[in-house]
């Protein structure tokens, strides 16, 4: 039987949506106030849910304390209080929207986890705007 926990994480970061492809009119026509020239800035927040056995000796799907040194380690000191589209590694040639966020965070600590947890990720841009992979 498997078992899913769930870490919830946060952080604030800034970021702008526009696709160099396209005209300024295109740009402000489909990212609206997202593609704002000087930047805005959103509360994010993130559900990190790793599902799989429980382990016999600790009890445990995962040490939480664990998951959330990860998430520390590897996603809030990289994004928060970050400017994502100018301090983010990850986005120099990437959108940073919720969506490509999201994956992103989902890869980076994908390649922490042990291969047989499952990992599903959830971040909210706003309180009732969320994506989801995994
Ligand atoms: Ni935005």
């Amino acid at each position: 039987m498997k078992v899913s926990v769930t870490r919830r994480a946060h952080f604030n970061a800034a970021h702008r949506l526009h696709n160099p492809a396209w005209t300024d009119e295109k740009n402000r026509e489909v990212f609206g106030l997202c593609n704002n020239p000087n930047f805005h800035g959103h509360n994010y927040e993130m559900e990190v849910r790793v599902t799989g056995e429980i382990d016999p000796d600790t009890c445990m799907v995962v040490d939480l304390a664990w998951l959330a040194n990860l998430i520390k380690n590897e996603i809030e000191v990289r994004f928060d209080h970050k400017n994502l589209n100018i301090d983010v590694e990850e986005f120099r040639n990437l959108i940073p929207s919720a969506e490509n966020i999201c994956l992103t965070i989902w890869r980076i600590l994908r390649g922490h986890l042990p291969e047989k947890f499952d990992l599903h990720v959830r971040l909210y841009e706003t309180p009732r705007n969320s994506v989801e992979v995994g």
